[in-house]
């Protein structure tokens, strides 16, 4: 292991959803600890207000802004090719875009919104970047999808709930496949470190979104009120990133939750990778 920075190799870390809120913290991070930062996201502008807001002089040399859509399978296939076609490996990939539709919204390619911001463009990431992870020293993915769904979460016949859409269970099901996909990842990379990580507590971020009045509320009277800071929330995963540890883990903040096991976890993690085969 390395024990300082001079030792260590440059590593690099791509966050998806890192132009603002948790993952805007972990690029400034990133920047200031000397590594090379992709940063994924919608505005160009957050991005290059982060960097130009770096102390340290390197940044705008290590920081790389792929600008893209990830509710669009198109978007996320075309930032995946990009980073299999300009970079060597990736130590660590954290996604963490997050856009929380409380209705159901069909996207132009006809996918629902939600699942494919939080799944199926999650599954192209983690499947399609497996060799860039695999010529890392020490792999990690760290998936700000919150652990602990339910076993059962998954609607196989209707992933995309066409009927019976619900915040909760549109929710629930892209939270229990994160965690599956933690299964196909680790069965193919003993070496990766697959993290399903959720805040302690409400964090005090850009709560994008389209929401109704409660989450409204929440977001503006008590995020600010009673929300940690994205620079606190982060600290964790920072620790996680640093120090990975082979195989699957749930966090929420700090401390590890044991990982929600089903009956049939291996099956249901199968089934679900050519289920989505299917739709992509
Ligand atoms: N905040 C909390 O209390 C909390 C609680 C539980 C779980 N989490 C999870 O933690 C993670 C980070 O949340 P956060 O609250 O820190 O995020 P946030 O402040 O709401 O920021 C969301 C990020 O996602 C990006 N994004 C949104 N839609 C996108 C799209 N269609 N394509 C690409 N990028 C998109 C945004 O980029 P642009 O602005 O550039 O579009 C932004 O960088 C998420 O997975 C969230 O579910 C957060």
């Amino acid at each position: 292991m390395c024990s300082g920075m001079r030792e260590c190799a440059v590593r690099t870390i791509v966050i998806t959803g890192g132009t603002d809120g948790m993952g805007a913290a972990l690029a400034r991070h990133y920047l200031a600890a000397g590594d090379r930062v992709v940063v994924i996201g919608r505005s160009r502008a957050k991005f290059e207000a982060l960097v130009a807001a770096s102390q340290s002089p390197s940044a705008p040399s290590r920081a790389e802004f792929i600008a893209a859509d990830l509710a669009l399978v198109e978007d996320s296939r075309r930032v995946v090719d990009h980073l299999k076609e300009s970079h060597e490996r990736i130590d660590a990939l954290v996604l963490a875009a997050s856009f929380i539709r409380q209705r159901r919204h069909s996207t132009p390619e006809g996918h629902e919104a939600s699942w494919s911001l939080f799944f199926l463009s999650k599954y192209l990431f983690v499947t399609q970047l497996a060799d860039l992870l695999r010529a890392g020293d020490r792999p990690v993915i760290v998936n700000t999808a919150v652990p602990g769904a339910r076993p059962d979460a998954i609607g196989f016949d209707d992933l995309e709930m066409v009927d019976g859409f619900t915040f909760k269970r549109s929710n629930a099901q892209q939270r229990r496949a994160n965690e599956l996909l933690g299964i196909l990842a680790t069965d193919q990379n003993s070496d990766l470190s697959y993290v399903t990580w959720g805040p302690a507590r409400l964090v005090r971020s850009s709560f994008a979104g389209e929401v109704g009045a409660g989450m409204k509320f929440a977001a503006a009277i008590l995020g600010p009120l009673l929300g940690q800071r994205p620079e606190d929330a982060i600290q964790p995963i920072i620790n996680i990133i640093d120090t990975p540890t082979p195989g699957r883990a749930a966090y929420r903040g700090a401390k590890t939750r044991p990982l929600a096991v089903g009956p049939h976890d291996e099956k249901d993690a199968a089934r679900l990778a050519s289920a989505v085969e299917e739709i992509l």
